[in-house]
């Protein structure tokens, strides 16, 4: 379907990817695709489908009957992000795979946990409750000058680090429009032989993400973003070889095989990670979404939303508002705010003009908005399927509503 080897998307594939996803009408500017996107027509097929399968056979029944389908998600994902299909684990959300990451981690009293200045606020209090309940200490790396994280200073917490149990990074933050250079991350925390932890929920489906690349020992991510999968679906990837130095912290029946009255045995893999039960709907969905995406290319999908935020901050930097974003690399979400008038009115005249956006919470980024001392921002995100004509339509919405 997508024929144009390299670069951002044409006009006339944004037109296929806009026809087979539903939410792309003229009525709906979706500028919102960093809170939950709009999914495609395949996705939907397969959800639904396989409702009607368990309303119709039965719930067990219709998963035996999927049972090929539904390991195919975890290939789909692995093919993703350069895995092998055993690192993949299923979860419900970004945060809950993440934390099933971080709570597997040993940690001492007075071990540090080195995080950057940019974290995202589950992240964030999981830290503090580390902090609280096992004694740890929580050592935040500056952001340099470009509001990404300081490879120098990151490098100097690193040069000890016989009390370093995790190096963790939220590869694109929330907000403030920066990718963190998540690779000389995994560079130094590789070296140091320290496990490293990548919050990748804003970044998978919106960039090429490559675990090898990246040298993550655990990676996380969630379906309804950027990946354009089903609400209430994400995944873990754990490496292999850090699975010997982690325990998951909650294991069912299905995560360890009861082996004796008194004992028990990990499953194999990430599989250790998991529940048992899950929504077998939104896990096919899942896949639907990443076989797009993949279909589509990431490489095509990232040209395509870089250049596209790249356009919508020139346009609101023309209309005198303030954008607030940082990073050498930009991502696919755009902050900004004026002081003539508050966000959340902002928000609300793009909403009566049928325009989605949403509004930044100190809950989600406190370290950010205590260091840049921040308002609240309008948060505008894009993805391939916008067009420069629905960036037009809404920055014409705010000029009129800050004029
Ligand atoms: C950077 C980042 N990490 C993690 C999350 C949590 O994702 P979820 O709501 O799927 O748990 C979010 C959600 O907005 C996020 O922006």
């Amino acid at each position: 379907m997508i024929a144009s080897p390299t670069g951002p998307l044409t006009d006339d594939e944004v037109a296929l990817v806009r026809d087979s996803t539903p939410g792309c009408t003229d009525e709906l500017i979706h500028l919102n695709h960093c809170g939950s996107s709009l999914p495609d027509q395949r996705v939907l097929d397969a959800q639904i489908g396989h409702l009607q399968l368990e309303a119709t056979i039965g719930g067990y029944e219709a998963a035996n009957a999927m049972v090929d389908a539904d390991a195919a998600v975890a290939s789909s994902i692995a093919q993703m992000i350069g895995a092998d299909s055993s690192e993949i684990a299923r979860f419900a959300s970004a945060a809950e795979a993440w934390n099933a990451a971080f709570w597997s981690i040993p940690m001492q009293h007075g071990q540090r946990i080195i995080v950057h200045d940019h974290e995202y606020g589950a992240n964030a209090i999981a830290f503090i409750h580390a902090a609280k309940t096992r004694g740890i200490v929580i050592d935040r790396v500056p952001s340099d000058e470009h509001g990404q994280v300081s490879i120098d200073a990151l490098a100097q917490r690193l040069e000890r680090t016989d009390d370093v149990a995790l190096v963790s990074l939220t590869h694109v933050p929330t907000n403030g429009g920066l990718v963190n250079p998540a690779i000389e991350v995994g560079r130094l925390a590789h070296a140091a032989n320290v496990p490293y932890l990548l919050d990748a929920c804003q970044s998978v489906g919106q960039r090429v993400v490559d675990v090898d690349e990246i040298g993550c020992d655990f990676l996380s991510a969630t379906g309804r973003k950027f990946l354009r999968g089903p609400r209430g679906t994400g995944f873990l990837y754990a490496r292999t070889s850090i699975l010997d130095r982690v325990t998951p912290s909650q294991p069912d029946h299905h995560g360890a095989d009861w082996s004796s009255t008194d004992d028990y045995t990990f499953a194999d893999g990430a599989q250790r990670f998991e529940y048992w039960e899950y929504s077998h709907a939104g896990w096919l969905g899942l896949g639907a979404a990443v076989d797009v995406a993949l279909e589509i290319g990431l490489d095509r999908i990232q040209a395509t939303i870089t250049e596209r935020a790249a356009q919508l901050r020139v346009m609101l930097a023309d209309i005198g508002m303030t954008v607030y974003d940082e990073g050498i690399e930009q991502s696919g979400i755009v902050t900004t705010a004026t002081s003539a008038v508050r966000s959340a009115d902002l928000r609300t005249a793009l909403a009566d003009a049928g325009v989605n956006s949403s509004v930044t919470h100190v809950g989600s980024s406190r370290y950010d908005v205590e260091r840049r001392n921040l308002p609240p921002l309008l948060r505008l995100s894009v993805h391939c399927t916008t067009t420069y004509a629905e960036l037009e339509r809404a920055v014409e919405v705010l000029d009129r509503a800050t004029g």
